[in-house]
């Protein structure tokens, strides 16, 4: 994120030129209304549900599942920080830390090394946050937060290897050329140097046989395939080798979940727990939709995708037609490789009248299976749990139900709200969540922490709107 490496946007230089007044008081104009975003190289993303509109949060709508391959404009975007425009004639990708010489290269440097290809799921370790019960903050993410992509770039161990790493390195640091919004720390990841060494971690410059679009990392960035995507570092800049593990906020405080079981709702230190790493076997039923009518003895082909994480493909796939008593193998569609998603399908003949809960479950070579129960953590990372929904079959489909009528609107906020919470970024991000008083008290907290200005007799009142307006689910 060194400044002399990329060029800003106007916003993000009117935010440096800002300089420490950058605590939150800062006038950032709005270049995005909640229901457009920044053009993607010409490729407008379609039909995304909108997180939140700056930083970048999009999520695919259920429809996308039914690409074996996701285009980028289905692909879900989540972002830290606010998108930096890089700058290819002044890029350069800086390796250094505990090296034998420390090593600088262009993009065309970096071209020129032997290019490998894999096709890899890319998943937000939050995806399926929405669902857990009690609810947590976070953006509120529910199957789409996920994508089945090719990836085309070099060997991250190949770059490593010109700088020769030491015998002491420990972990690889990843940087990128987004800087932080307000007090936010900068977002950073590090790996263990043991999985960096591997050959599958790719720093990536296509997707989909194209250049990286601005919103997936233009020009580099670092793909896991088999780990969350929460150590993908975008618009790479820098990768350090460093002799001990890194300390920095997204490594020692988020991105960490228990390692065994913790009371629904309890808060964990992050101290007692794990970065998440690994994927886990997962499974999305695509077709039919939940609450589907089908009619009773028509053939029905039932559709969804499995996969697993880290080295160990997906390689059951299970089918229950009566909420889990019994089940049956599916019949495989897709196989893209290891660390791809893969179609499945299902061909069946509901032989009665009645409400069936169908459910999918996936599961790898090493015999871990999806759970039918999910466990809960503090941040909500990691859902799997098998799919399931319901359907209902009957002699005649009726015509679809009319469109429910329009919610009541909630009540106007407060003034304050407006000029104290949505500078940063809009309020889509805020009416998302459902949190309790005491949960919404420390959300203030955190965006006070992150340079939020709230004045001492605003903060009751900005309180009393959250926490009545959007409560717990
Ligand atoms: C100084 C900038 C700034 C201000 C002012 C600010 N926020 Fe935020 N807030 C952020 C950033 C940046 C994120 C996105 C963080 C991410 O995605 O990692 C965020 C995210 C959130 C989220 C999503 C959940 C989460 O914790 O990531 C909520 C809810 C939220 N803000 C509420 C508020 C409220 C309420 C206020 C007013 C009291 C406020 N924000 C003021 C910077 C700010």
């Amino acid at each position: 994120m060194a400044m002399n490496e990329t060029s800003y946007s106007r916003r993000n230089m009117m935010r440096l030129i800002g300089g420490a007044a950058a605590a939150g008081a800062v006038a950032i104009p709005n270049l995005y209304s909640a229901t457009t975003w920044a053009p993607n190289d010409g490729k407008k993303k379609i039909g995304m549900i909108v997180r939140s509109t700056r930083p970048e949060d999009l999520e695919m709508p259920m429809e996308g599942f039914k690409d074996d391959i996701t285009p980028v404009e289905r692909l879900f975007v989540r972002s830290h920080h606010y998108t930096p425009k890089v700058n290819l004639a002044t890029w350069k990708l800086k390796i250094g830390g505990v090296v034998d010489k420390p090593v600088e290269l262009t993009f065309e440097q970096i071209q020129k090394l032997p290019k490998v290809e894999v096709v890899a799921v890319m998943e937000c370790a939050g995806n399926g946050r929405s669902f857990y019960q009690p609810s947590m903050a976070g953006l509120q993410w529910e199957h789409g937060a996920v994508g089945n992509v090719r990836w085309g770039g070099v060997r991250l161990s190949d770059v490593l290897k010109m700088a020769g790493v030491g015998s002491n390195g420990v972990e690889v640091l990843f940087d990128g050329a987004d800087v932080p919004v307000g007090q936010q720390s900068d977002f950073q990841r590090s790996i263990p140097l043991t999985k960096a060494m591997t050959p599958e971690p790719l720093l990536a410059y296509e997707l989909n046989n194209e250049p990286l679009p601005t919103s997936h990392g233009f020009p580099l960035r670092v793909v896991v395939p088999g780990w969350a995507s929460d150590c993908w570092v975008k618009w790479l800049t820098g990768i350090t080798v460093l002799d001990k593990p890194f300390e920095g906020f997204y490594m020692k405080t988020a991105y960490r979940a228990p390692a065994g079981p913790v009371k629904p709702g309890t808060a964990v230190d992050p101290a007692a727990m794990q970065p998440v790493t690994k994927l886990k076997p997962k499974s999305v039923i695509t077709f039919p939709e939940h609450n589907a009518q089908v009619k009773v003895g028509e053939t029905l082909n039932l559709r969804g995708v499995v996969w697993s994480g880290d080295g160990h493909p997906v390689t059951m796939g299970k089918i229950s037609l009566d909420g889990g008593a019994t089940w049956e193998d599916v019949r495989p569609i897709t196989y893209n490789g290891p660390y791809a998603w893969r179609t499945v399908g299902f061909t069946w003949q509901p032989p009665k009248e009645g409400y069936y809960r169908i459910m999918l479950r996936a599961g790898d070579h090493t015999g871990d299976s999806q759970p039918h129960v999910q466990a809960w953590n503090p941040s909500g990372y990691g859902w799997n749990v098998a799919h399931s929904i319901g359907i209902e079959v009957v002699k005649e489909v009726a015509a679809p139900a009319p469109a429910p009528a329009e919610t009541a609107a909630a009540p106007a906020p407060p003034a304050s709200l407006k000029t104290t919470c949505v500078t940063c970024h809009e309020d889509n991000v805020i009416k998302q969540q459902k949190l309790s008083r005491t949960q919404w008290d420390r959300e203030i907290d955190k965006m006070v922490r992150w340079g939020a200005k709230v004045k001492p007799e605003d903060r009751a009142t900005i309180l009393d709107y959250l926490s009545k307006t959007y409560p717990p689910r």
